[in-house]
């Protein structure tokens, strides 16, 4: 079961643009892109901000932390020097204008939650309550968007907060008990790393009835396996190289 595009840009617009940032949402446009995952953690102060480290150092500069950084301070970060000179002042976007503006353009998301150590109910409510407001009023569930996490905790407070919004189990490899977690969780799709991930896998998957996806697959001939395989959607830094009707 899997109602959305197959090619989803990962972290906004893989590898062509800072990640998680509104140049990686624009990226994706130009390259044809209407279904993008992306990572919501949030701020001191509560707030989710789309973001992938809970310390700076690799996309921010300095030294600090998410968790312990208001969303004030956060937004006016420079995430996209350590891209390229281009980039320099890309501001970190807050959660609901770069969910406004992906609902703006028709593009779809995978809003994967993605909780500082130790807030994982917290970020799955708030992003499960959040998503619920913005989209208040919309029964298409292909226009929904899909919450996503590798924490089982952030996936039940999201379940609470908002049951009507479609949730997803992440994992690296498959776990042995990969269907009872996904069964009880209530989950439309699993998510794994398709380098651990094998045809009887992804034909077990499929066979449960859930949708399934691959991150973070690159390679063409790659894609062109998994697909052969039965899985529904490729997560691609590559959206460069793998066009979005690939098939
Ligand atoms: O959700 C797919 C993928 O984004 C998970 O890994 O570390 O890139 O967030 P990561
Ligand atoms: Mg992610």
């Amino acid at each position: 079961m899997w109602p959305y595009l197959t090619m989803i840009a990962h972290r906004g617009g893989g590898t062509t643009a800072p990640e998680n940032t509104f140049a990686a949402l624009a990226a994706g446009l130009r390259h044809g892109y209407h279904a993008v995952e992306f990572d919501v953690m949030l701020s001191r102060d509560g707030i989710g901000v789309v973001m992938h480290d809970p310390d700076f150092g690799r996309t921010l500069p300095g030294q600090g932390s998410i968790a312990t950084t208001d969303a004030a301070a956060i937004a006016a970060m420079d995430a996209g020097s350590w891209f390229g000179p281009t980039f320099a002042g890309e501001p970190v976007p807050l959660f609901v204008p770069y969910a406004e503006f992906c609902k703006g353009h028709g593009i779809w998301m995978n809003v994967e939650i993605k909780p500082a150590p130790g807030h994982d109910e917290a970020t799955g409510r708030w992003v499960a309550e959040t998503a619920r407001r913005l989209f208040a009023g919309e029964s298409d569930l292909a226009k929904l968007p899909l919450l996503s996490s590798f924490s089982a905790a952030a996936l039940r407070a999201a379940r609470a907060a908002a049951p009507e919004l479609p949730r997803a189990i992440a994992f690296g490899a498959l776990p042995p008990d990969w269907e009872a977690q996904a069964r009880e969780l209530g989950v439309l799709s699993v998510h794994v790393d398709h380098r651990h991930l094998t045809a009887a896998q992804a034909a077990a998957v499929k066979a449960a009835g859930f949708g399934l996806f691959c991150y973070t697959v690159n390679d063409p001939a790659r894609a062109r396996t998994l697909l052969d395989w039965g899985v529904d959607a490729i997560c691609t830094d590559r959206i460069d190289l793998l066009p979005p009707d690939f098939k």
